[in-house]
């Protein structure tokens, strides 16, 4: 895209948002705008991936459905779809100017040694770097049949990865144990965006059911059998995480908007969220 398209683009783009915010039309004129935007934000998404890769490891289009679907679902839904698909093109355009700025910044370490899908748990690859969590504790440990490593980890009092998001870091810290991250599993692994967390962030979802999905609960449960007696310290929702649904938009390097990727650090950010410890397992 030469640099005039691109600015043509970017007023298109305004001009789609400002329109998102009349919410009185038509179903029709609705729909038409919600496509637009859609398509508009996978442009976007398209474009930031081949400049900047560093932003991101995958350009994800899993939430944009087809218009005739979304439809069933009434106008409030429409509604609310057109708000969602107008913040996520205006994040996105804050982000192609920032990756206009400074391309180097975010070309990405990682775009010509993406991970493979489903890799073995035997193999050698891992992925290296820095990450945000600092393991305290770490035990391994057999739940509903399967092994994995429970960990008592420490996040930065400012809640930002270290790496390009918090899915990266994970996935990060699971390796520099020689494990893997894991999360919801073998159900979900047909499914756009929680099927990501495996492609991309090397998440083991080969077990079975056994942490359900979100997986906060039962990853509580199983580092508190590990830590705890089965009493605490960990808790559903709050400081107890594994992956559930990974994309560009779900990880990120702020943990609070990590956390439908991430479920759930909500003890990190929610009221007076000072939480700093949290538990999750590696495979
Ligand atoms: C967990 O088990 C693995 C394999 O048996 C072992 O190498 C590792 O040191 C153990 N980790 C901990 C924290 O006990
Ligand atoms: C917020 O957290 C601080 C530090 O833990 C605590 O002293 C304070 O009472 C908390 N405030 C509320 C409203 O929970």
């Amino acid at each position: 895209m030469g640099s005039v398209s691109v600015i043509g683009f970017l007023i298109t783009a305004v001009i789609a948002t400002d329109h998102a915010q009349n919410v009185d039309q038509g179903l029709f004129t609705k729909q038409m705008l919600l496509y637009k935007l859609n398509y508009q934000v996978k442009q976007m998404d398209q474009e930031l991936f081949t400049r900047c890769p560093g932003f991101f490891t995958h350009p994800d289009h899993s939430s944009m459905g087809i218009i005739g679907r979304r439809a069933a679902y009434g106008d409030a839904f429409l509604d609310l779809e057109i708000k969602l698909a107008s913040k996520t093109l205006d994040d996105l355009k804050k982000k192609y100017l920032m990756c206009l700025e400074n391309p180097s910044a975010f070309r990405g370490p990682t775009t010509t040694k993406r991970t493979t899908t489903m890799k073995p748990s035997t193999t050698t690859y891992r992925e290296n770097g820095e990450f945000g969590f600092k393991v305290l504790r770490a035990k391994n440990i057999t739940y509903r049949n399967y092994e994995f490593l429970a960990l008592e980890v420490r996040i930065p009092d400012d809640g930002q990865s270290k790496s390009v998001n918090w899915c990266r870091d994970y996935q990060l810290l699971c390796e520099s144990l020689s494990r893997r991250p894991t999360g919801c599993g073998e159900r979900f692994l047909s499914i756009s965006g929680y099927k990501n967390c495996a492609s991309d962030y090397n998440s083991d979802m080969r077990i079975g059911d056994v942490l359900s999905c979100n997986p906060s609960t039962r990853v509580a449960y199983a580092a508190n059998l590990a830590f705890g007696d089965g009493k605490g310290p960990a808790r559903s929702n709050y400081n107890a995480f594994g992956f559930h649904s990974c994309n560009s938009h779900t990880c990120q390097k702020s943990i609070q908007k990590s956390d439908t990727a991430l479920s759930y650090m909500w003890g990190s950010w929610k009221d007076n969220g000072t939480e700093t410890i949290m538990y999750t397992l590696c495979r």
